[in-house]
């Protein structure tokens, strides 16, 4: 029997890494329609390979080849569900582009996710990393999402509580081969308050002449932000922050601080501190630094990049290089954020 699903065989991932570092897969199997995952499921071979999901590619590192088959949710439909004047909440399936669904809400008049502008990868992945920036996270805006359960073989539905959202951090990343994100619900405002903590942000509307911004506004400034900042995918090979910001029991901080002033350290709702790995990187010496083709950004050190021709082993021991002059000089563990595949950190 077929499979319900567009099926190439075998695949150059490649192109589906943001990286775009060569690796290959048996199959790849493009889901158009999320009602039939369980069947595409239940089709699989019972092989005891490994299936790898993947969205937009942009959160991955290859460090070798997919194990097995590798499978992408391509449903981009979407449609405001309900809607009570004030505010509305619109439901995406996961193969929505993260980036112009944020753009499709705005144009529907929906405010909440502006400062997640730009960001990329899918609707899909968004929930499971918990994507954030310039003072929001995802997990804040998401009132359900769905998922298939691998386990149990059924559609699930999880509120925002169950999903256990922390930074960069959900149930759905600490259990990767148990669900499988079909489609996600966000509770959108009409007319909310900018979230305007990100002092970049505040000066970067200031700077327009911006007194009182529109979600729009605050999504144009973030694309300005991300655009001056963080180097285009599509023109140089990187997966955007490289490591998580360590969080730390506040007397580390304290400690750090002590012995460097300049240290940026920020509070986190739970009392313990966020060190901001791009600035250890950055004293260690890395910003802009190449090992062959693979590299650190010159514009900021939290960004792994591909010049052309690296390999994703060779990324991976860069990093790993960078993580332990951070560990000898500061005694902070770097964790990476991006998923690894093919090799463990
Ligand atoms: N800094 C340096 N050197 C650099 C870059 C930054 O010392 O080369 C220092 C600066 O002092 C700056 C601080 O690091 O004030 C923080 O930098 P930035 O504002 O760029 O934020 P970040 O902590 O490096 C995080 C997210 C980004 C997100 C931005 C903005 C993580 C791992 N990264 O970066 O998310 O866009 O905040 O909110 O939390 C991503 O996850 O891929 C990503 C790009």
């Amino acid at each position: 029997m077929p499979f319900p699903c567009r099926v190439t065989a075998p695949v150059d991932l490649t192109a589906r890494n943001s990286f775009a570092v060569h690796a290959t897969a048996r199959r790849l199997l493009e889901v158009g329609d999320i009602a039939t995952l369980p069947a595409v499921i239940a089709a699989l071979p019972d092989d005891g390979t490994a299936l790898l999901v993947i969205g937009g590619g942009s959160n991955l590192l290859f460090a070798g080849d997919a194990p097995g088959d590798v499978l992408a949710i391509t449903d981009d439909r979407r449609a405001i569900i309900a809607d009570d004047g004030d505010g509305a909440v619109v439901r995406a399936a996961a193969g929505n582009a993260w980036h112009g669904f944020v753009l499709w809400t705005l144009a529907q008049g929906l405010g909440g996710l502006e400062n997640l502008a730009l960001i990329p990868g899918t609707v899909g992945a968004a929930p499971i990393q918990n994507i954030g920036a310039y003072g929001v996270e995802v997990g804040e805006r998401i009132v359900a999402v769905e998922a298939f359960d691998r386990n149990t073989r059924e559609a699930v539905r999880l509120d925002a509580a169950a999903c256990r959202f922390g930074y960069r951090d959900s149930l759905f990343k600490r259990q990767p081969d148990r669900y499988l994100v079909t489609a996600v619900e966000f509770a959108l405002a009409r007319s909310a308050a900018p979230v305007l903590d990100y002092a970049g942000l505040r000066d970067a509307l200031q700077a327009r002449g911006i007194a009182r911004p529109t979600s729009r506004d605050v999504a144009d400034a973030v694309i300005d932000i991300r655009r001056s900042k963080l180097p285009d995918p599509a023109r140089i090979g990187n997966a955007g922050s490289f490591f998580k910001n360590p969080v730390v029991p506040a007397a580390t901080a304290a400690a750090l601080r002590a012995e460097h002033p300049a240290m940026p350290v920020f509070a986190t709702a739970d009392g313990r501190q966020k060190l901001s790995a791009a600035w250890l990187i950055d004293q260690c010496g890395w910003k802009g630094h190449r090992d062959g083709d693979a590299g650190v950004a010159p514009g900021h050190a939290l960004v792994l990049v591909n010049h052309g021709g690296a390999s994703g082993a060779e990324l991976l021991a860069l990093a790993r290089r960078i993580a332990g002059s951070v560990q000898a000089r500061f005694g902070v563990a770097l964790e990476p954020e991006p998923r690894i595949v093919g090799a463990t950190w």
